[in-house]
C-alpha cells in the first residue's frame, strides 16, 4: 500500500522509526521503493550531485520538475517528495504556491520541502491540499547568509530554530527536516512536535534520518561528516570502467556470449 503523510505522523506516534533517501532519477527510485524506503526526497540538492553545480541556489522549477517527474514514474509505495528550488517561492505566496502545485500536477509528487519558516505558506499549501515537509537548521538556499555550510542553533541561536519548528508544525507542515544541529537541540524538537523530525546532521533521537543517495552510496567526492557510505560505487564504477577499456583494448569484448550471428 502507498505511504502517505499520515501514516508518517501515526509512526511518530507508535515509535516507529523510518529512513528517507535523495532520488534523482527513474532506475534509483525503482530501487529505493523495492527496497521499502517509505520517502524519497527529489531534493535540490540534484544540483551539486548531479548537474555539477557548486551549491543549489542555480536549480530552476524545470530542472526539479524533470527529476521529480522521472523518480514519480519509478515508485509505487514510496512518498515522493518535491523540493521547492530558490526562489520559486521566496517572492511572494502567490508564486510559491503556483510553483508548488506544478510539483504535485506535472511532476506526480505527492508532498513539497521547503526551506526556512515560510509560515503563510506552509499554511495556505495545506489549506488547499498540498502537503508540506518543513526544513529548518542549516538551509543550503541560505548559504551565502549563513556564511558557509555550518552547524546551526549552538548557544543561544537554538530557542530560534525551536521556535521556527513549532510554528512550522502549527502552520500544518506534516514533518520537518532538522538539518547540522547539534544533537541536544534535535532532541529537544522531537520531543516537542508531534509531526515526525526527520534529521540529518541532527544525531539520533529524531524520528526519521535522511541521506542524500549519492553520499549513502559512496559516490560523493568529499562527502559531509555526518554521511555514513553504505557502498563504494566510485571505486567500483571506476573499476568496471577500467575493465570494459581494457577488454576492448585486449579484444576479449564482445565475447561468443556477447554476439549475434
Ligand atoms: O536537497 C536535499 O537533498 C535536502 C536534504 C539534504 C534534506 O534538502
Amino acid at each position: 500500500m502507498s505511504v502517505t503523510v499520515h501514516d508518517l505522523r501515526a509512526w511518530k506516534a507508535a515509535g516507529r522509526r523510518f529512513a528517507m533517501l535523495t532520488a534523482y532519477d527513474f532506475p534509483t527510485a525503482r530501487i529505493l521503493d523495492r527496497a521499502e524506503i517509505p520517502v524519497l526526497l527529489v531534493g535540490d540538492s540534484v544540483g551539486r550531485n548531479v548537474l555539477g553545480y557548486a551549491n543549489e541556489l542555480p536549480v530552476t522549477m524545470e530542472e526539479m520538475l524533470h527529476h521529480v517527474r522521472a523518480v514519480s514514474r519509478g515508485v509505487t509505495n514510496a512518498l515522493v517528495v518535491g523540493d521547492m528550488p530558490f526562489m520559486s517561492f521566496q517572492a511572494s505566496t502567490e508564486e510559491g504556491v503556483r510553483n508548488a502545485g506544478r510539483l504535485l500536477k506535472e511532476g506526480g509528487a505527492h508532498a513539497v520541502k521547503i526551506e526556512g519558516p515560510q509560515l503563510d505558506l506552509v499554511h495556505r499549501l495545506v489549506e488547499i491540499g498540498i502537503p508540506v515537509m518543513a526544513h529548518v537548521g542549516l538551509t543550503p538556499q541560505s548559504v551565502n547568509g549563513i556564511g558557509g555550510y555550518r552547524v546551526q542553533g549552538r548557544g543561544e541561536a537554538a530557542s530560534l530554530i525551536l521556535d521556527q519548528a513549532q510554528a512550522l508544525e502549527k502552520a500544518g507542515a506534516f514533518s520537518i527536516v532538522l538539518e547540522a544541529m547539534p544533537a541536544e537541540l534535535a532532541a529537544e524538537i522531537t520531543r516537542t512536535l508531534q509531526i515526525p523530525t526527520i534529521g540529518i546532521g541532527a544525531g539520533p533521537h529524531c524520528d526519521a534520518q535522511v541521506l542524500v543517495i549519492h553520499d549513502l552510496l559512496g559516490i560523493t567526492d568529499r562527502p559531509p561528516k555526518f554521511a555514513k557510505a553504505y557502498a563504494d560505487l566510485r571505486a567500483e564504477t571506476e573499476r568496471a570502467a577500467r575493465a570494459f577499456a581494457r577488454e576492448v583494448a585486449e579484444g576479449t569484448f564482445p565475447d561468443e556470449e556477447h554476439s549475434y550471428h
